[in-house]
């Protein structure tokens, strides 16, 4: 008996999870002003749209809450961890050097055999897991897979540079793809140039036994700003092309959620209503890789997201990388 190659990926279920030490901007400007640091909720609110960040406690690590996202998910899509057969996580603040944190949120939810590995494209992570597993599915590696984007980048913030330390969050976003012979993922691109990856980098590395280099982030923001309006645009327009849909077909846009400023930027170039966009940056911060998972499960949960609509991804960040899913929920 031959069997056939699934045509499509779906999502089958979505979660997430926000540790609960929520900061309010002016929380943290009250925190920051304490060792000498000035900022303000007025400059935040008007550069970025953030206005709070979750935070998690000393000891949690990015397991911790890809896990708590990936058992939501696992509900939602009415499966058990033991019908999954593949697990990619997308991180940047892994909990050790290794093993993947993939492997702990595998031992964590108790099975064991399937694979698991981390994917590290930074802010665009959970684009390139999502990209991966769909291939692995639809080329029968896999069945049924876990994808996750977690971060803890609270740990990787100089709590000294103003121009950093208000724009990031602790969260974690997951999805459950499975194979299907209805759509579906419809079309993906990925890309990366690695001139730029100064512009937004962690330069430290661990090498006998010390940390070597500075372990926390730096960033050109007016750089990244500029790169990411211009590729945000180009890798929208790709895969609507890929998939001979347009703009109009897209009832949902959730982009990466670093800056508000960029997100309607994208839209309006899209000539898209900014109603269609998903935003929970003013809420969660940038959350790197789980900023994508987040916003989607939080529009899912809330209704607005239907079975059946159009959703376009887009993820934007260190690398420099860059990418998108477009997708029939
Ligand atoms: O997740 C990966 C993708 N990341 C991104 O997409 C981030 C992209 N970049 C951005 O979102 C923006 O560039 C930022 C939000 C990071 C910065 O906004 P900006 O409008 O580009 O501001 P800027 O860096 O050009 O700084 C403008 C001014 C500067 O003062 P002077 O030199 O004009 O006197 C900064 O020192 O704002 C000052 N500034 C602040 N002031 C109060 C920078 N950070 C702060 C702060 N509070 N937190």
């Amino acid at each position: 008996m031959t069997t056939s190659l699934p045509r499509f990926t779906r999502i089958a279920g979505t979660g997430s999870f926000l540790p609960p030490r929520r900061l309010s901007n002016e929380a943290l400007v009250r925190e920051l002003a304490t060792h000498g640091v000035e900022t303000s909720d007025e400059w935040i609110v008007a550069r970025t749209g953030i206005r709070a960040r979750h935070f998690a406690d000393d000891g949690v690590a990015s397991s911790d809450l890809a896990l708590a996202a990936a058992r939501q998910a696992l509900d939602s899509a009415a499966c058990t961890a033991q019908d999954i057969d593949l697990i990619v996580v997308a991180t940047s603040t892994p909990d050790m050097v290794f093993p993947s944190t993939a492997s702990i949120v595998q031992n964590k939810l108790g099975i064991h055999g399937c694979a698991a590995f981390d994917v590290q494209a930074v802010c665009s992570g959970f684009i390139y897991a999502l990209t991966v597993a769909d291939s692995m599915i639809r080329t029968g590696a896999a069945r049924k897979a876990l994808v996750i984007g977690a971060e803890v980048f609270s740990r990787i913030l100089d709590f000294n540079d103003r121009r950093t330390c208000v724009l990031f969050g602790d969260g974690a976003g997951a999805v459950v793809l499975e194979a299907s012979d209805t759509p579906g993922i419809l079309a993906t691109e990925l890309h990366a140039d690695g001139r730029y990856l100064g512009i937004l980098c962690v330069p430290g590395t661990v090498a006998g036994g010390k940390v070597l280099g500075d372990p926390l982030l730096k960033m050109d923001g007016p750089a990244v700003f500029k790169l990411a309006v211009g590729v945000l645009e180009d890798v929208a327009r790709s895969v609507l092309a890929k998939a001979s849909r347009s703009e109009s077909d897209v009832d949902w846009l959730i982009p990466h959620q670093a800056n508000l400023r960029i997100m309607q930027s994208t839209a309006r170039k899209l000539k898209m209503a900014t109603d269609k966009l998903v935003v929970t940056v003013d809420e969660h911060a940038n959350t790197s890789a789980a900023s994508i998972p987040l916003a989607l499960d939080v529009a899912v949960r809330s209704g607005r997201i239907a079975r059946g609509d159009t959703l376009l991804l887009e993820g934007v960040g260190g690398g420099f990388t860059w990418g998108a899913v477009l997708l029939d929920y």
